[in-house]
Parts: structure tokens; sequence; C-alpha cells
């Protein structure tokens, strides 16, 4: 576009029935697997053991855990605890009483993308934390609530964002959610603050995951020196949820509820 002075749209791949099956398996995949872990949330269990799990449940399905190996990331899924913001690395720590912690699975499937994430707390957690993991989700789904062909990317940010900070809590910028369909990563970019109106026009066809991360306290991070661990840079708590959506004529698809109906802890296991 030589001369043109006028910025270029990212090109946002657009979606049709075929790839929304494909999606749609993935992303219940992807939930199935956090559904499948969540009885094995318990005090002495490792980080390392839930991914192990969630591991050989993904291949036991015939799909690949793509953050394995993804950018040189070591393990098959990310668990961030307390402070953790996003990407942490599992590992030999063990979880103890009170924990809360983000587990976030993605799938491949067949080619297509699936990529979830939940909160879960080890035996139960303080008030503050129940509340800053409640907030989180209403924050996901109230950004989920505004897609629909014609809504912008900054509507979607703006609902998420002011419910955050209505609690005065802090929305991290660092990390966004992101397009996913034959690739973990793609276009849009999607930021969990906005202003209405602004941004991207969604159309049908457009797929993207929701993601807010979510901080008790200020929204700096930092990332550890393994290169991954993003953490508050003030130790505050931090939590995330994370579905797959994709837009359709009427409103939008959420690839990955939860078949057992988790939808944010606690969770009934039995
Ligand atoms: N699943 C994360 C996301 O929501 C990405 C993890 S990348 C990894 O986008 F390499 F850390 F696994
Ligand atoms: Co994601
Ligand atoms: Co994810």
């Amino acid at each position: 576009m030589t001369g043109s002075a006028r910025l270029r749209a990212e090109k946002v791949p657009l979606h049709g029935p075929e790839a929304f099956a494909g999606l749609r398996a993935a992303g219940r995949l992807a939930a199935a697997t956090l559904d499948m872990v969540t009885p094995y949330v318990l005090p002495g269990v490792t980080t390392a053991d839930l991914d192990r799990l969630c591991e050989a449940f993904i291949r036991g399905h015939g799909a690949l855990p793509a953050p394995l190996g993804y950018r040189g990331f070591p393990k098959a899924t990310c668990i961030s605890l307390n402070s953790v913001v996003c990407h942490g690395i599992p590992g030999d720590r063990r979880l103890e009483m009170g924990d809360t912690l983000n587990i976030d699975v993605t799938a491949i499937l067949d080619g297509w993308y699936g990529d979830t994430s939940r909160m879960f707390v080890v035996g139960g957690c303080s008030g503050a934390a129940a509340r800053l993991i409640d907030t989180t989700h209403a924050a996901m789904l109230a950004g989920i609530a505004t897609v629909r062909p014609g809504a912008t990317l900054g509507d979607v940010g703006w609902a998420i964002q002011s419910i955050a900070e209505a609690r005065r809590y802090s929305v991290v910028r660092e990390f966004c959610g992101h397009g996913i369909g034959r690739a973990f990563h793609q276009p849009p970019t999607v930021l969990h603050h906005g202003t209405p109106g602004r941004g991207l026009v969604l159309e049908p066809g457009m797929v993207f995951t929701v993601e807010p991360m979510i901080n008790a306290g200020r929204r700096e991070v930092t990332v550890l020196a393994d290169g991954w661990t993003a953490v508050t840079r003030d130790g505050s708590l931090s939590a995330q949820f994370e579905h797959t959506v994709g837009v359709t004529d009427l409103g939008c698809e959420v690839f990955t509820l939860s078949p057992a109906g988790h939808a944010k802890p606690p969770y009934r296991t039995d």
C-alpha cells in the first residue's frame, strides 16, 4: 500500500462452519481436561502432578498439549499460584491449604486449538481471595457478553476493566487475549481494557480468547529469571479465567464451557 498513510488493519481470519466444528471439539476437550483435574487439586499434590494428569488426558483423547515446546515452554500446562499472574511452570511445589491457582490448558485436536483456564482454591480460601476470583470471573463473562457482530474489542475491554476497577482491582496490561484457530496465537490482539466503540469491529467468524488477569493490588508485573513466570510486582494476589469464543451471526459461541458445569470455584467433584 505505497503512499497510504492509513493504518492497515490486522488481518483477522474468518472461520466458517467446519472450523467452528473443529474449534468446538478442541475447546470442549480443553474444558474437559480442567474438569478431570479438579478433584486432584488438593493439599500435598505438586503442580507437576497436575500437569502430568492433564497431559495424559489430552494425549489420551488424541490431542496434543500446545504449550509443550511452544517458544521453549517446558511443560504441558501453565499453573500459576497466588501472586503468579500467568505462565507459571509446573514443578515440585506442593499445594497448601488456602492456595489459589490458575490452570491454563490448550489442546490441539485435529489441528484446531482450544484454550481455557480457570481458578482453583485448595481447601478453601480467604474472603479477599474469593472476592478477587468472583470478580475476575464476572469480568470475563461481562466481556464475552458484549461479543456480537458490530460490537468492538473496545466494548469487550471496557466491560472487563469497569468491573475490575469498580472493585479497586487492576487489569494487567502486558498479556492479552488473542485470535486462535489453527494457530495458538494470531490476530486480533484482545486487550482487557478499552473504550466503548473503539477498536476492531467484530464480524461473524472471528475467533479469539478472552482471558483477563486481574490483580488485587497494582497492575505491574515482573517476569522471573526462568523467562516465563509473571508475578505481580507488589506481591498481591492475581486471578484469571479464559474462554475461547467465536463470533456468530447473532452473538457468540463459547467453545470452552465446562461439560461438568464447573464455572468458578468451589467446584462440586462428587
Ligand atoms: N495458554 C496461554 C494463553 O492463554 C499461553 C501459554 S503460552 C506458554 O495464551 F508457552 F506459556 F504455554
Ligand atoms: Co490464551
Ligand atoms: Co490459555
